[in-house]
């Protein structure tokens, strides 16, 4: 199947990785050209407007940083709304407000193109392995027609309701591990007094029932990170990962909702991306604070 890559960040790099290496044929579009080199050299077809991505590919996967991203990229003079959608297929895996989900989903299906959500849990490992956790919303018809690609990418696939339902989830999935990075990071600052050496503080605390299954992959970075080694490659950074946090407590206030704990995380994460770490791995959070305990600031 021709398949299109809309934004070939970590996160659309990989899925194209994946896809390549199933034997689809695969086309990219990215904001910045030069990040799709990797993926040219492996095989990949460069367009130069995500329209013309469109219309060359039976189906595109869109896989964009944030709100702001999805409205230039779907709504632009080039973009994917201006291109013949009629029958195409649209799996939108981008972490958005739900509304901008449902708003664009709309927008797509208006001119008979079959729109799905596919939000994601995993980072970019998963992704390479075909082994993330789908969170879907839409049409019962259009996500059967997902589904096949789908598979190949998802080692889960929960299909939860209509149009923003996945983007719903996926902001809902990813607020406990977001608020363990800080809390770690309050855990090893309040350790401080043993002198512990880093790696042994880590392996105790993984070995609990409050760690996350992400400390399997990430517990070792972060013990090296506090003992001085330098950052490791960032998987999901500081500034996106404030903008799921952001955005969980925004919807949450849409539907009369308060997150106290969740908006006491974003304002730490709001501090490090202002201290110049937007791009650093999220789990930065977690030794920055262990290391500079501070009151949050108001
Ligand atoms: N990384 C993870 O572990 C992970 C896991 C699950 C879900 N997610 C979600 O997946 C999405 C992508 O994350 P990522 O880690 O791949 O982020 P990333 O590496 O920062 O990539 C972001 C992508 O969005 C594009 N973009 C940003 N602003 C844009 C704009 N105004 N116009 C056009 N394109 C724009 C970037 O283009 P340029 O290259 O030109 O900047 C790039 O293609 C996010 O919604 C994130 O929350 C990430």
């Amino acid at each position: 199947m021709k398949i299109g890559i809309c934004g070939t960040g970590r996160m659309g790099s990989s899925i194209a990785q994946r896809l390549i290496s199933v034997g689809h044929q695969v086309g990219v579009w990215n904001r910045n050209p030069a990040k799709t080199k990797p993926l040219v050299d492996a095989g990949a077809k460069l367009f130069p407007s995500p329209a013309e991505l469109v219309e060359a590919n039976d189906m595109v996967v869109v896989m964009l940083l944030n709100d702001a991203a999805s409205e230039a990229v779907y709504r632009a003079p080039n973009g994917i709304l201006k291109s013949r959608l009629t029958g195409k297929l649209v799996i939108d895996m981008s972490t958005v407000r739900p509304d901008t989900m449902i708003s664009i989903g709309g927008a797509v299906a208006s001119q008979g193109a079959a729109f799905v959500e596919c939000p994601v849990g995993g980072s970019t490992g998963p992704a390479r392995e075909g082994k993330l956790l789908g969170l879907v919303g839409g049409e019962k018809a259009d996500v059967a027609k997902a589904m096949p690609v789908l598979e190949q990418l998802c080692r889960r696939i929960e299909h939860v309701g209509p149009l923003g339902s996945g983007a719903t989830l996926k902001l809902a999935v990813n607020l406990p591990l977001l608020v363990y990075w800080q809390a770690l990071g309050e855990a090893l600052a309040i350790c401080k007094p043993l002198n512990l050496p880093a790696d042994r503080l880590i392996d105790i605390l993984s070995d609990t029932a409050g760690t996350p299954t992400a400390m399997k992959g990430r517990g070792a970075v972060i013990a090296r990170a506090l003992g001085g080694a330098p950052p490791a490659e960032t998987a999901f950074g500081i500034s996106a990962a404030k903008k799921d946090l952001a955005t969980a407590v925004q919807f949450a206030r849409s539907i009369h909702a308060e997150l106290p704990v969740a908006a006491s995380a974003l304002a730490c994460f709001e501090e490090a991306e202002a201290a110049g770490q937007g791009e650093a791995d999220a789990t930065t959070v977690s030794v920055r604070w262990a290391q500079h305990p501070k009151p949050t600031p108001t």
